[in-house]
């Protein structure tokens, strides 16, 4: 129907073009959602509810979209979300998407499950950075994370919040999707008949948790699910106490990820965040949740 990169018009194209790349457990861990999926739907269904009454004769001979987010001026007010797993969907991963944030002058996060390390990302863009903090229950690991994005001059952390345990997620218990992968006959035939990410998965260097690898087994040679990983390694008492500590150990412009009420964002101010993010986890994590636009 239509060819490569260059005819994705629109999201749904990019999605399309996703479906006939991936195989199938990778496109339905990228595209799928926590239970019914309704949260999911409904993230999408609110941007599509919603009407723009534009105010015309502005003079629009020269158009500034840049803004400043988390103290950072960036291009437009858009910013690349810190999301895991990179080199999953393509061979150049979070390198990729550095590179592209860096071209259009924004904002780029990198995820603590990322593919590429503080270090890379650092030396690669000179464009903002902001790394998203999944904290763990080793404290050892939290603070050498930490000290890392210091180190290599990260200008902002977010720590994520709603994900205190991982989501039923029904579409990678069907695939049986696991880091790394773990093949089952179904999954063997579709990495068969998606031979170009194949090539690449298997001609490419081995890509692994750069941000994780010293710590933990998952993820290198131990099978385990996203799922697991959440219930098994993440700080699941974290609270608002746990939260502020983190937040002094950084000492810098730091968000909390996943606030969904007034409430919650009242104690974010009050734990020394510099910025909220109004986020349900793209619906990935707990089903019902609201939309946050
Ligand atoms: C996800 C986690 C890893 O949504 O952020 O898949």
């Amino acid at each position: 129907m239509f060819g490569g990169i260059n005819n994705c018009h629109n999201v749904n194209d990019f999605r399309e073009l996703a479906k006939r790349k991936l195989p199938s457990p990778i496109f339905h861990y990228i595209d799928g959602a926590a239970d019914d999926e309704l949260t999911y739907k409904r993230n999408t269904d609110s941007f599509n509810s919603c009407d723009l009454v534009p105010n015309v004769l502005s003079g629009v001979d020269e158009i500034d979209m840049s803004t400043t987010v988390m103290g950072q001026k960036i291009d437009m007010p858009l910013y690349c979300a810190p999301t895991a797993l990179q080199r999953l969907f393509h061979h150049e991963g979070e390198i990729g998407v550095a590179k592209a944030a860096e071209k259009f002058g924004t904002m780029f996060g990198i995820s603590s499950l990322g593919t590429a390390s503080i270090e890379e990302i650092s030396s690669l863009v000179s464009t903002p950075k902001l790394f998203q903090l999944y904290v763990h229950k080793d404290e050892g690991l939290n603070k050498d994370l930490i000290d890392r994005c210091k180190s290599s001059n990260f200008e902002a952390m977010a720590v994520t919040v709603d994900t205190a345990v991982g989501g039923n997620r029904e579409r990678d218990l069907k695939t049986g999707f696991t880091i790394p992968m773990k093949l089952s006959i179904g999954s063997v035939m579709s990495f068969v008949s998606h031979p170009s990410w194949a090539f690449n998965y298997f001609t490419k260097p081995k890509w692994e948790l750069s941000n994780l690898k010293n710590h933990i087994a998952a993820g290198t040679s131990v099978m385990t699910s996203i799922g697991d990983y959440f219930t098994d390694m993440l700080d699941n008492s974290l609270d608002w106490k746990g939260v502020e500590k983190i937040n002094k150990q950084w000492g810098k412009q730091f968000a909390i990820k996943g606030i969904m009420s007034v409430e919650d964002a009242k104690k974010a101010v009050d734990v020394g965040a510099t910025a909220v993010m109004v986020s349900n986890h793209g619906g990935r994590q707990l089903d019902g949740s609201r939309s946050p636009f």
